[in-house]
């Protein structure tokens, strides 16, 4: 059985993905410091798949604890899969060394403690924010990436940098990025979901925490864009889906079928959603109707995006299915578990 390292594997994206690889055959080891996540998210894991995942506490960026990590795993680990990041874009802003000094130092240790211990594969978190606002949509991965909007959508090009420069020297590792779309939605049993910390910044966590009473009216961020609505576009990806394209990411990489030994790819719907038509798909599949009301721009948003996903679909064999409705449906499952709503 091959394992895989999964760091920050109790995360939204991470947990999810750790349920999905374990489900497919493969032994994890969780590595997290849980500075946005919480330990009982391990149980939820093995409730949901009857197999619990191994969990070592600390903080990859501490480049000591993550060499010492590699030395007593030496032999062990098949493969990485690198979600431990800092993730919120504002505070990025205002907290950029912060977000450096984790989001870059993590990756570098794990890379060196990669090569000292002969694990050849990664795969990397990486995000659609490295293209900022395309001049031509969809994007596909021969998009030019712009400059980023925040310290926090640098940490993702960076990244990327360090790590095609790194598999450039290092022949024998290969490093595949994955660039997702917005990641939305909720395991189906409703044992592991999204758990923004304080007010989200994300529109989906918003939108149902206010369909759960905890926040008066969801405030759309500006009409006035050129979109058909005149809200921004954007491409929402199930959480559930975007987790197997982590597995297939993996199974490409174990069996050596990679075309290069850096590769990246998008990973979202190629359907583009406004807000107000994500707003409705809420109602549609959950029956209840969201109080909103329209206030000024987000400084930094972007117009619209989203994926041209034939790569993933073509060279991955990976596709997006679950309906948003059936999405945004699991989302609010979770929400209500989280809050006791019956
Ligand atoms: N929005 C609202 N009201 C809210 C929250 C969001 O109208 O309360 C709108 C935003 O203006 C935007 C859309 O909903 O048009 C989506 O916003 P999110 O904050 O959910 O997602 P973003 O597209 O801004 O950001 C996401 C990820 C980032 C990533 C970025 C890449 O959260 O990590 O995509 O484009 F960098």
């Amino acid at each position: 059985m091959s394992k895989i390292l999964v760091t920050g594997g109790t995360g939204f994206i991470g947990s999810h993905t750790v349920v999905e690889l374990q489900e497919a055959g493969y032994g994890v080891i969780i590595v997290d410091n849980l500075s946005n996540s919480k330990a009982e998210t391990v149980d939820n894991i093995e409730k949901i798949t009857g197999v619990r995942p191994e969990f070592e506490n600390f903080d990859l960026s501490d480049r000591g604890a993550v060499l010492n990590f590699f030395l007593r795993h030496k032999g062990e680990i098949n493969a990485v899969i690198h979600f431990a990041a800092f993730k919120a874009v504002g505070e990025s802003v205002h907290k950029p060394l912060e977000y450096y000094r984790n989001n870059v130092n993590s990756l570098m240790n794990i890379l060196e403690g990669m090569k000292y211990t002969g694990v050849a594969n990664l795969v990397f978190s990486s995000s659609c924010t490295v293209y900022g606002q395309p001049d031509k949509l969809p994007v596909t991965e021969g998009t030019p990436r712009k400059p980023a909007e925040s310290p926090y959508g640098n940490t993702k090009t960076v990244n990327e940098d360090i790590i095609r420069d790194f598999c450039h020297e290092e022949k024998q590792i290969n490093g595949l990025a994955l660039r997702y779309f917005n990641p939305i939605g909720a395991h189906p049993s409703s044992l592991i979901g999204e758990s923004p910390v304080g007010i989200p910044n994300n529109l989906v966590p918003y939108i149902t925490q206010t369909a759960a009473g905890l926040r008066k009216e969801l405030s759309i961020f500006g009409d006035d864009y050129d979109t058909p609505d005149g809200t921004p576009i954007r491409d929402y990806i199930d959480v559930v889906d975007l987790s197997k394209a982590h597995v297939v990411a993996i199974k490409r990489l174990l069996e050596g079928k990679n075309k290069s030994n850096y590769e990246y790819f998008n990973i979202g719907t190629g359907k583009g959603l406004s807000v107000l038509e994500l707003v409705n798909a809420f109602k549609k599949a959950t029956g209840v109707a969201l109080p909103y009301k329209i206030v000024g721009r987000r400084a930094g948003d972007i117009v619209k995006i989203w994926a041209d996903t034939t790569l993933a679909n073509t060279e991955l064999g990976w596709k997006a299915e679950v309906p948003i409705e059936q999405t945004l449906l699991n989302a609010w499952n979770w929400e209500k578990r989280c809050r006791g709503i019956k």
